[in-house]
């Protein structure tokens, strides 16, 4: 956007990465509440410059994370700010809107009001299905499951395998053996939201992510039939991720208005912590990325996998650096 003299407002938007950048597991880094402070007017010039939050974490609504987020940061975080690895399902949930699916991660049957709030119907978890008992709730000797989707990182791995097992080598149809009667069922689709193999949580160590569960799986069907699955892939580094996430930043500058002109012109910064996820995605999507050494990357072990625009110690010494390169 031109600088206009006076209240100048930058060309500039942040896409922020959350874990490891933000918080780490429960606490907040120390830094991120004066970050974002910064970004909410708190600077010489009283700029107020716009920003997303896009996670690879996610297994509640979008409405809980911010309200979580808002306490935890001091700012005021609303669903149309917040990018969570399942977010992007709800551009895809009219197309399944009349068939039955099963929603796989987090807590217990979690995520099926999630998966409903984004408008998929019938939705199904690993703990129904193992309930299944035609006596008493719902058979499913009836239905076919068109598609599974790993919302959030699962828990019980061996279940979840077991059961995603079941329903695709079943064509669907779980508790059947899939034989070829001469009709031909479309495979079951299988959705990823989250490649992260490691993220960074209050741990000295990485933890494993859903992107260890997605390998797990993987090895098994590979063990029981040569090949592995057909699968499909969203969160960061993929681009329909970020494109997802460019267009809500653009919905927010708009929200924010004062931002109008700049629609055409903002330069994005992004500050991630993971370089095989965050950097590469935001490369990819030809935004600038500078990369916090408060995450899964934390500078000791030589140079990052993906090459940032900069490395800074902290979210803080990013906004900063970022806000000084557009002066
Ligand atoms: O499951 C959370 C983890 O994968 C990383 O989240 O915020 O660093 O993308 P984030
Ligand atoms: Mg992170």
């Amino acid at each position: 956007m031109e600088r206009s003299t006076g209240n100048a407002q930058p060309s500039l938007a942040f896409a922020f990465d959350i874990d490891g950048v933000l918080i780490r597991g429960a606490s907040v880094i120390p830094e991120a509440k004066r970050a974002l402070a910064i970004l909410e007017g708190a600077n010489e010039m009283n700029w107020k410059i716009p920003y997303i939050l896009i996670t690879n974490g996610g297994g509640v609504s979008e409405t809980e994370r911010c309200h979580k987020l808002t306490n935890e940061l001091g700012v005021n975080i609303t669903p149309s700010m917040l990018v969570q690895a399942h977010t992007i399902l709800r551009d895809h949930s009219r197309e399944y809107a009349d068939q039955d699916v099963l929603v796989l991660g987090g807590r217990r049957n979690g995520l099926r009001q999630v998966a409903e709030s984004y408008g998929f119907k019938h939705v199904w978890t690993p703990l129904d299905i193992k309930a299944w008992d035609p006596q008493y709730v719902t058979d499913f000797s009836s239905k076919r499951i068109s598609a599974a989707f790993i919302f959030h990182d699962p828990r019980n791995w061996a279940l979840d395998i077991q059961i995603l097992l079941d329903v695709i080598r079943s064509r669907g149809f779980v508790g059947k053996v899939y034989t070829y009667d001469g009709t031909e069922p479309p495979p079951v689709r299988l959705v990823f939201c989250n490649p992260d193999l490691l993220w960074r949580s209050e741990f000295p160590v990485s933890r494993l992510g859903q992107g260890a569960f997605r390998e797990a799986f993987q090895a098994v069907y590979k063990s029981l039939t040569g090949v592995t699955y057909p699968i499909v892939q969203y969160g960061k580094p993929t681009k329909p991720t970020y494109d997802f996430a460019e267009r809500m930043l653009r919905q927010r500058i708009l929200e924010l208005v004062v931002y109008l002109l700049a629609l055409m012109l903002i330069s994005l910064r992004c500050t991630p912590d993971n370089p095989e996820s965050d950097i590469a995605g935001a490369n990819g999507a030809g935004w600038h990325s500078i990369l916090v050494r408060t995450g899964v990357y934390e500078g000791g072990r030589g140079s990052p996998t993906h090459k940032p625009t900069y490395i800074a110690d902290n979210v803080l010494e990013a906004v900063q650096w970022a806000i000084q390169r557009e002066r």
